[in-house]
């Protein structure tokens, strides 16, 4: 889909009539590790697989907890690493998806009560996105006839080495996901 399109989407979404996003959302780009905003101004603070791809989790989650005002609350999603994934599979998860380092769940809440957040909740998705990501090699391999036919051969070996190697790690329990939420303490 193109960035045009979304933004279309959004423009003609009922729940914008009379302009209640235009004064509601902004978008404002940044680095996860230096928020350009002021510290206690959020009430709630969300991430959806992101963190994966930023290294300094804990420098990460520190500024989430600098933007919250006390008692506000931090929710996210993210990959979450088994006890068997190995520094190999790491390396490859990184240079195919920058995946710049995969955390635990026992670990985000190590990382979390480090930051300052207290009655942490977590929920593994593993199960669940098993499930997805099962279906979704079946259905980028039901097709290949017409990737192959716009992108060509090579292409598409590489894309269902990669995503197989993925969704194997998932299948093995090596990687899985994992749903949080924190309040920022006073
Ligand atoms: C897998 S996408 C998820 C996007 C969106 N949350 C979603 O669920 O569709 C990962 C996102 O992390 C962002 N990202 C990676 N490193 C970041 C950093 N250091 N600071 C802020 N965002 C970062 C990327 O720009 C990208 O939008």
């Amino acid at each position: 889909m193109e960035l045009g399109q979304v933004v279309d989407f959004y423009d003609r979404h009922p729940i914008n009539e009379g302009q209640i996003l235009d004064t509601r959302v902004s978008f404002v780009g940044g680095d996860a590790v230096r928020l350009p905003f002021r510290t206690a101004s959020f009430t709630a603070c969300l991430s959806q697989e992101a963190l994966l791809h930023v290294p300094d989790k804990a420098g990460a989650l520190a500024e989430c907890a600098r933007v919250l005002i006390p008692g506000g609350r931090l929710a996210f999603t993210d990959w979450v690493a088994g006890p068997r994934l190995s520094p190999g599979e790491r390396r490859r998860l990184n240079e195919w998806m920058a995946a710049a380092g995969v955390e635990s769940l026992e670990g985000y809440k190590r990382l979390l009560t480090r930051a300052g957040f207290g009655a942490i909740e977590v929920e593994d998705l593993s199960d669940w996105w098993r499930r997805i990501l099962r279906e979704r090699l079946q259905m980028y391999r039901g097709l290949k006839a017409e990737t192959v036919a716009r992108f060509g051969q090579a292409r598409y070996d590489e894309y269902d080495q990669l995503y197989a190697f993925f969704v194997g790690l998932v299948e093995a329990g090596k990687l899985g996901g994992g749903r949080f939420s924190a309040t920022r303490g006073g």
